[in-house]
């Protein structure tokens, strides 16, 4: 396990994960923008990152980042299938790191869900010539869901040479500034596709069986360890449980697995094999609706973790970590809402009196407002002031 930090509120203690320190343990979840250009980062990307990194957050992550062309989601994914790619994300770590951030890279292959179209558009299949579309490989021949296009089923040599697309990625990640590398196992796409007999109908060494539906995630993830520097760690993200046969004993199983090829934290989310969104927007959620997998996972397969779903306050992200129910805590619509939501979860918990969470271009403002006794600096609306 991690070193715990020793003072003050957990939230804001360091955690150290193999040669890197995160100053504190507010991490932004990745966060598809459906607004890159050829798989290139756009200005959005920089400024979207950028705000959190000025906001105060310790680890930040890139959205779904494809591996290879195949394996884009939609119009707008970012990816890193080529060299060329490397120098845009370098720009934005570059800031990151000049905010006392880290940068995270979140890589994916969209298997069968590739095609799909922005979530505001339907999120259903993207109806196009097949011409203008981009060929679709899965574990098995069969469609996400009605409606959806049939994949080839990947070949022996599909699967080295997909194998072989995630290292070169991860490398250009490496070469790209990211100090955090991330394996998106979960939400349906083509790692969880593997893992789940709902999705994955081999007949071979990679189906059937768990331990054979395993293979492909270990395989790959080792094959990443490998070609990831060994001073950097290594995020596995799950669905803990899925809406198609999954069960958190089979995470439990997962996350033993991974723990031994070299993953240093497992990212518990759920859901996404056979309904479209990660998000639960459709279903009603409880705050904190995926701690209690962050949990079981950190207590029974020894494996540090990282919650998130619906974390919205610091005094509930401060609970998640007194608790010890996980390492970490992810951010994402709230950090759409609240930037700056590291910052007012120092405010929240008294962390820090002088707004350190900001660079100094804004924080000795607000300290210098604050001294000067205006009621409403930090809630405006405690301000009693006269309109
Ligand atoms: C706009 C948006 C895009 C997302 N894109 C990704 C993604 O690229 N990769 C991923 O693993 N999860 C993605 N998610 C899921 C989030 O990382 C997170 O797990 C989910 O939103 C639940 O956390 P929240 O309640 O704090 O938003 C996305 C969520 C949102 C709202």
């Amino acid at each position: 396990m991690p070193e715990q930090g020793k003072e003050g509120a957990r939230l804001f203690s360091p955690l150290n994960l193999r040669g890197v320190t995160l100053k504190n343990r507010i991490v932004i979840s990745p966060m598809a923008q459906y607004c890159a250009e050829g798989g290139f980062p756009t200005d959005w990307h920089f400024a979207h990152l950028g705000g959190f990194a000025i906001g105060g957050a310790g680890l930040i992550f890139t959205e779904s980042t494809k591996v290879e062309r195949r394996g884009l989601g939609s119009f707008g994914d970012l990816g890193l299938w080529d060299d060329s790619h490397i120098a845009p994300l370098r720009r934005i770590t570059d800031f990151l790191k000049q905010m006392g951030a880290k940068a995270g890279m979140q890589l994916n292959h969209s298997g069968r869900k590739a095609r799909s179209q922005r979530p505001w558009e339907g999120f259903g299949p993207i109806v196009a010539p097949e011409s203008e579309l981009w060929p679709m490989i899965a574990p098995s021949a069969v469609a996400h869901s009605k409606d959806w296009a049939v994949p080839r089923e990947m070949t022996g040599r599909d699967i080295s040479e997909n194998i072989e697309a995630w290292v070169a990625a991860a490398r250009r990640a490496h070469a790209a500034g990211f100090e955090v590398l991330e394996i998106h196992g979960a939400h349906g796409y083509l790692v969880h596709q593997f893992l789940s007999s709902y999705a994955n109908h081999r007949t071979d060494a990679y189906g059937g069986s768990l331990k054979n539906r395993m293979r492909f995630p270990l395989e790959l993830t080792e094959a990443v360890r490998n070609a990831w520097p060994a001073e950097l760690p290594l995020f596995f993200r799950v669905s803990a449980v899925d809406d198609a046969g999954w069960t958190l004993e089979d995470t439990l199983l997962l996350a033993r697995e991974l723990k031994a090829v070299g993953v240093d934290i497992i990212d518990c989310s759920s859901g996404g094999m056979a309904s479209r969104s990660p998000t639960a927007a459709q279903t009603q959620c409880v705050l904190g609706y995926q701690v209690p997998y962050a949990e079981s996972v950190r207590k029974h397969a020894g494996i540090a973790t990282m919650a998130v779903g619906l974390i919205v306050s610091g005094a509930q992200a401060e609970a998640i970590l007194v608790n010890e129910s996980a390492d970490l805590v992810a951010i994402g619509r709230q950090a759409l809402y609240d930037p700056f939501w590291a910052t007012h979860a120092a405010e929240e918990l008294a962390e820090y009196a002088q707004f350190e969470t900001l660079p100094k271009q804004y924080g000795w403002w607000l300290d210098r407002r604050k001294k000067a006794g205006f009621p409403g600096a930090v809630n405006p609306s405690q301000a009693d002031v006269a309109l």
